[in-house]
């Protein structure tokens, strides 16, 4: 077994305990508060099926990709270009990805102490102390935010420290069932409220006429953020893999859980909105489902107030626990990409690496704290932009320097005929060809729509 001192690379244990680590880095605050509200904003159904697209499609041999090189190289993102080539221009792939990773993580750290404050302003509110309640549920209070951000960056930091297969794969092997658990139950619930069959039409079925390049985009950036693609996190995850996994069949795992828990999300969380649309709360603006980054944490709350005392408190609490846990699982995969790279390139101390940098992402996420506006321009430019980008810079790596045919010999360890299988002809056109074209496309659209 794999023991984890201070500085030594470690691994994981078991394959299940990878596929949930992964999935664990993929399911997060993506799935659970961004997606439902992407959904909202570009008008419901259609948006999944362009969602579905970019993530079979697009995601998921990008994803095969990432673990691949990850465990070839035993690197980190920037360790993982140099090693496998002898152009250390490439290296910058990986720089840009940590760079992405730290910015996204900056706002990240953000919303995901709301997540803890909400966890308070659910119980002060069943039990009845309302004005503590509206002091936990405002987004805006800068002092507050920055709060409940250090205490989660505290959390994320301890469960860094303690290294790979103690640390992160055992925090999220009993985490991510009870998520799942938890989510079925509230859908539910929801489904026995009124309104919510309305919420449901809304999301199952599509209008086509809503496909735009604006749709487009946005999908494919929620695809990238969604799978913890384009940055080099699953690079790392993939560092730590052992050579008798099968990387494909892994990464269809945690492609299909990722898909299948942003889709509950949704199915809770647009009917949910319907349901209080029948309280009396207004969820349409000029025409449209009300998108904000607030969306989760206003909404939500008023369906949950609309309960009785013991069942508001028990749905409530549990909800944003769920929330919180799912935030750390990705919390703690998006700094472990910066602290790896710590380790491996500069010899920090794992602990020393992780406090430090977690330290200066804090410095940021204080600031955003106190005007969360930054949360959309942060986005825009490291999420939407950033991770496509890295992702179609990785395949262009992948399929023209370093060659598919030598990731096919990396995932042949676990996957013994890759070559001769169906899978093994196909990838590689995905990675050189089709992957490429398809987010290039996106973004030549995106851009002349733009300007
Ligand atoms: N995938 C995570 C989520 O959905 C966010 C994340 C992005 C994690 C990039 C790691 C890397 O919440």
């Amino acid at each position: 077994m794999a023991e984890v001192d201070a500085t030594s690379r470690g691994s994981w244990n078991t394959k299940l305990g990878f596929v949930l680590a992964a999935a664990g880095s993929a399911v997060g605050l993506g799935n659970i508060w961004k997606f439902p509200n992407v959904v909202a904003d570009n008008g419901g159904a259609a948006f999944i099926l362009i969602y579905i697209i970019c993530c079979f499609l697009i995601g998921f041999p990008v994803m095969i990709a990432e673990l691949t090189i990850g465990r070839r190289t035993r690197k980190n993102p920037v360790g993982a270009f140099k090693a496998l080539s002898r152009n250390k221009l490439f290296a910058l792939i990986g720089a840009w990805g940590i760079i992405c990773g730290v910015m996204i993580l900056a706002f990240y750290n953000v919303v995901a102490g709301w997540t803890l404050s909400f966890i308070l302003e659910e119980i002060t509110y069943s039990l009845g102390f309302t004005h503590a309640a509206a002091f936990f549920a405002n987004l805006k209070h800068g002092p507050e935010n920055a709060l409940f951000s250090i205490l989660f960056m505290g959390a994320t930091v301890s469960i860094i420290m303690g290294g790979i297969s103690n640390g992160i794969e055992k925090a999220t092997k009993t985490m991510m069932p009870i998520l799942l658990g938890i989510l079925i139950v509230m859908i539910g619930y929801v489904f026995t409220q009124n309104g919510s069959t309305e919420g449901l039409q809304h999301y199952l079925i599509p209008d086509f006429s809503k496909i735009n390049a604006k749709l487009v985009f946005a999908a494919m950036g929620q695809a990238f953020f969604s799978l913890s693609l384009g940055m080099g996190a699953m690079i790392t995850y993939g560092s730590y893999l052992n050579k008798k996994q099968n990387i494909p069949e892994a990464a269809s795992y945690v492609v299909l859980f990722d898909f299948a828990v942003a889709f509950l999300a949704g199915l809770l969380i647009i009917p949910a909105l319907f349901v209080a649309q029948a309280h009396g709360i207004q969820i349409y603006q000029k025409g449209s489902l009300v998108s904000s980054v607030g969306l989760v944490f206003q909404v939500l709350p008023t369906l949950f107030h609309s309960m009785s005392h013991w069942v508001s408190l028990i749905f409530g609490t549990t909800f944003f626990i769920l929330l919180s846990m799912a935030a750390l699982t990705s919390t703690i995969s998006l700094l472990e990409v910066p602290v790896s790279y710590a380790i491996d390139e500069h010899g920090i101390p794992r602990k020393k690496a992780a406090l430090l940098i977690a330290g200066g992402i804090l410095v940021i996420s204080i600031f955003i704290s106190f005007d969360i506006s930054w949360i959309d321009i942060l986005a825009s430019v490291f999420n939407n932009v950033g991770l496509p980008l890295g992702g179609l810079l990785i395949c262009l790596f992948l399929g023209y320097f370093w060659k598919t045919e030598n990731a096919l010999l990396e995932m042949k360890e676990g996957y013994e005929n890759v070559e001769n299988s169906f899978f093994g002809k196909l990838w590689p056109i995905f990675v050189k060809y089709i992957c490429p074209i398809l987010i290039g496309i996106v973004f030549f659209q995106a851009l002349e729509q733009l300007f």
